[in-house]
């Protein structure tokens, strides 16, 4: 081995320990932002030793590397200005976008390595053929799966699961036919047409994956695809030789893996539930009062601003209203103004509130909200109990009591158990639903008070309130 071939491979192990420790700084939102950083400088390291190779080796020609250097200057510029210009709540479609450009460029490697071999394709060894068979397949399906996905959420495709006819009988068929075309490629008779035919069917696989797949589990979906993607890349590391390639593809396949099965978790749904479809309606419009049976109690800003300002103990509660309101500023000014008096103050942060996971972490991060302050649903959750006052901004599902009744739509979901609290406020526009299209029961208990507003709005207006009654 050369000196540039040992330089090589110990940037590429820098690499690898870049991604690991950036993954690890990912665990808390005050150091995620430094873990991003940290890994993107390992990938563009990793980049820089293997153009560096491929320059010594003279394996590319000057147009090849310059179609090369446009491409990554094309892709990160693409990728820094839609990762910038995205609003948070667009991030979910926008990772999936990514997925699927993850698992389109693999697979592509694949087939662009079967076709430059074509004449002897029978020759190469069979870690080799079968890497490329399972990166085209594992690749074609994050593909297509991952447009659908981001098409649901985005709103393009609609949120609600689509039965296909004949779904199951089209599915086996396909994987029937691409484990013949496999064999036969993968015993030098089928040729590249063999894995055309695999690509098709993986391409076709993805959509007919996706499409019954209801908005609700959405998330899950793409956590799934995205450990795809990392499988795939993997795979496409192992067909060009490429170690970075490999480490990065298992690390994001791992990680996406675990995160899947955290999210199902949280959602009590067997991943192998949730692949089946068939619940959950996306964000559409509701059909209907959301409140349950029974009337509901409206409160006005100025008795909800007083409510809170003598509690003892409130806990907020935030959802996807938050979110979309852009409040974030505003809940964390109405917690300051809260604890400024001697209230205690902590926020209830359900796994899956909000449109991705770490949604509310993300914006109370953003408005500097206290870490301390942010307690999950099993540390809230036993505190619900003597809590005097919850006050939900915008969440819905994620409070609805008739999770814990079987039958509809959030059955089993672990919820954040606010109505075992002394009383509720709930700041929405209207009884509309929530992501999972049901009426939360929570609306009509006794012990609960809507406060009809924008997320927004309505916080400015009970910061006021609370500012009123200390002067
Ligand atoms: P949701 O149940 O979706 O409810 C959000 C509520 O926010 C709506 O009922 C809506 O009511 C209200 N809202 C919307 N805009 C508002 C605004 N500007 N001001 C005030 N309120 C506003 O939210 P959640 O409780 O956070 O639950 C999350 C749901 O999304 C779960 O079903 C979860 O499975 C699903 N999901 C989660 C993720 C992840 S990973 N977090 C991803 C996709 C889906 P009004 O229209 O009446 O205002």
């Amino acid at each position: 081995m050369g000196t540039v071939d040992t330089i090589v491979h110990l940037v590429y192990l820098a690499c690898a320990t870049c991604f690991v420790i950036g993954l690890h700084l990912m665990n808390t939102p005050a150091t995620a932002r430094r873990g991003n950083q940290v890994s993107a400088a390992g990938m563009a390291a990793a980049v820089l030793a293997t153009a560096v190779l491929l320059v010594r080796d003279q394996a590319v020609t000057v147009g090849a590397l310059v179609a090369l250097t446009a491409g990554t200057a094309v892709g990160t510029a693409a990728g820094l200005i839609t990762a910038r210009r995205v609003r948070m709540i667009a991030m979910p479609q926008l990772v999936s976008l990514f997925n699927a450009v993850g698992g389109g460029a693999a697979a592509l490697i694949a087939v662009a390595e079967a076709i430059e071999h074509a004449d002897r394709l029978a020759a190469l060894p069979l870690q080799t053929t079968l890497t490329v068979v399972l990166d085209v397949a594992i690749g074609g399906v994050t593909f297509t799966g991952s447009l659908i996905a981001s098409g649901k959420l985005a709103g393009t495709v609609p949120g609600r699961p689509i039965a296909v006819p004949a779904r199951r009988v089209i599915m086996t068929v396909l994987t029937a036919g691409s484990a013949v075309l496999a064999v036969l490629f993968l015993t030098g008779r089928g040729g590249v047409a063999a894995l055309a035919g695999i690509t098709a069917a993986a391409l076709v696989g993805g959509v007919l994956a996706t499409l019954p797949i209801g908005g609700a589990d959405m998330p899950v979906v793409i956590s799934l695809l995205n450990a795809c993607t990392g499988t795939a890349v993997a795979m496409a590391g192992f067909v060009l030789g490429s170690t970075p390639l490999i480490i990065a593809g298992a690390l994001v396949g791992a990680a996406g893996a675990i995160l899947t099965k955290l999210m199902a978790d949280a959602m009590n749904r067997p991943v192998r539930a949730i692949l089946a479809g068939g619940y959950g309606t996306g964000d559409e419009h509701p059909t209907g009062p959301a409140g349950g049976a029974g009337p509901v109690r409206e409160i006005a800003v100025d008795d909800a601003a007083l409510q809170l300002a003598y509690a003892g103990k409130v806990v907020i509660v935030p959802g996807y209203g938050l979110a979309a309101a852009q409040a974030q500023h505003e809940v964390v000014a109405l917690a300051r103004a809260l604890t400024d008096r001697g209230v205690e103050v902590s926020y209830g942060i359900h796994p899956v509130a909000g449109r991705m996971p770490g949604h509310m972490n993300v914006l109370l991060a953003e408005a500097d909200a206290p870490y301390p302050e942010l307690k999950d649903l099993e540390e809230i959750n036993p505190q619900f109990g003597r809590t005097d006052v919850v006050l939900v901004v915008g969440a819905n599902d994620v409070t609805n009591p008739a999770a814990r009744r079987p039958g509809n739509a959030v059955s089993g979901m672990p919820i954040l158990d606010v109505d075992k609290a002394r009383s509720v406020i709930v700041i929405k526009r209207s009884l509309g639903h929530g992501y999972a299209g049901i009426d939360n029961e929570l609306y009509t208990d006794p012990k609960t008070a809507m406060l009809f507003a924008d997320a927004k709005a309505g916080l400015t207006a009970l910061i006021a309130g609370v500012h009123a009654y200390a002067a």
